[in-house]
């Protein structure tokens, strides 16, 4: 899968949402999470983020390893919904991500 790191937070351009063929990048409050299980590593989100968030999961700075494990889990208990659109935007973070100092301000 691909992840969205810390550049996102406070930020969320939101341009990775409109390339994304499978509508697998879901909004929360603070930050965009990609689905693990929805994405199909298209790779087309990650050279449109004008902040450069957007990582293979192999390829994740070490600085921002905790955010692989954001996006993952923060779909625990939301399951595969199979379409952010559809879902709307999610009140809320993983709480690594709600528990972060507020960031790129
Ligand atoms: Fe965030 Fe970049 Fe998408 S800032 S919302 S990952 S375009
Ligand atoms: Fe979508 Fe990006 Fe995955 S465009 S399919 S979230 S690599």
């Amino acid at each position: 899968t691909y992840i969205i790191a810390q550049p996102c937070v406070d930020v969320k351009d939101r341009a990775c949402i409109e390339e994304c063929p499978v509508d697998c990048i879901y909004e929360g409050t603070r930050s965009l999470y990609i689905h693990p299980d929805e994405c199909v590593d298209c790779g087309a989100c990650e050279p449109v983020c004008p902040v450069e968030a957007i990582f293979y999961e192999d390829d994740v700075p070490d600085e921002w390893e905790a955010y692989y494990k954001a996006n993952v889990d923060f779909f625990d208990d939301i399951g595969s919904p199979g379409g952010a659109a559809a879902h709307g935007v999610i009140d809320r973070d993983h709480p690594f991500i709600a528990g972060l100092p507020p960031q790129n301000t």
